[in-house]
């Protein structure tokens, strides 16, 4: 069974220990050129920091999906730095867990954690169609506009403010 709560500095070994097999194959792309490859390699190379800078925030949560068995097995850092439209800025998942509900458990509590009443925006590589197709089953839609500046763009979803009845559906 998965469960689904705020993620510590215990949680941060295990973290690590997945982030390059959940985001090393869904980052990569035949095409891209070197410096888009060492933005891959240092974001992986980033999760624990991100992870324990999300602990120590006012505006932000970790939010950590534990297997009853192997202990964590996903994570979502959730930005409200601006609080008329939070951010979903990392939800990433050990690959053994993939489509088996804990990524949808991280966005239920991440939703929950962020609150009705506000839409919520993230940005993902046009290439990650797994991710999209997710994010797209939880109700955001692509903007078709750019987010932020990496070497590899991240394309705007936003998913529309509601209020809180369809979150726990
Ligand atoms: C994105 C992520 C968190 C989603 O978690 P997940 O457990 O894989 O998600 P789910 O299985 O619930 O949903 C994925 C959906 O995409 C579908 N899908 C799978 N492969 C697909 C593909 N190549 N193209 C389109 N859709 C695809 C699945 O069928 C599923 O839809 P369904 O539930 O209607 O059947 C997880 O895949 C992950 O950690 N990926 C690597 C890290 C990452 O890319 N994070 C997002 C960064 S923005």
């Amino acid at each position: 069974m998965i469960t689904v709560g705020t993620g510590t500095s215990d949680d941060l070994g295990a973290i690590e220990g997945f982030a390059e097999a959940a985001m090393g194959p869904a980052f990569d792309h035949p095409d891209l050129d070197s410096a888009q490859r060492a933005e891959n390699v240092r974001i992986v190379g980033m999760t624990r920091q991100a992870c324990a800078g999300a602990l120590d925030r006012d505006d932000a949560t970790l939010l950590v999906a534990r297997d009853e068995a192997t202990g964590p097995v996903g994570f979502a850092i959730v930005l409200r730095t601006d609080p008329a439209m939070p951010e979903i800025d990392w939800l990433i998942v050990n690959p053994s867990f993939h489509g088996r509900g804990a990524a949808d458990a991280l966005m239920r509590e991440a939703l929950e954690w962020i609150g009705p009443g506000v839409p919520v925006k993230l940005g993902v590589i046009h290439y990650n169609a797994r991710a999209i197709a997710f994010y797209e089953k939880h109700g955001f839609r692509d903007t078709g506009r750019i987010v932020g500046r990496h070497a590899i763009p991240r394309r705007l979803m936003i998913r529309p403010a509601e209020d809180g009845s369809r979150l726990h559906n």
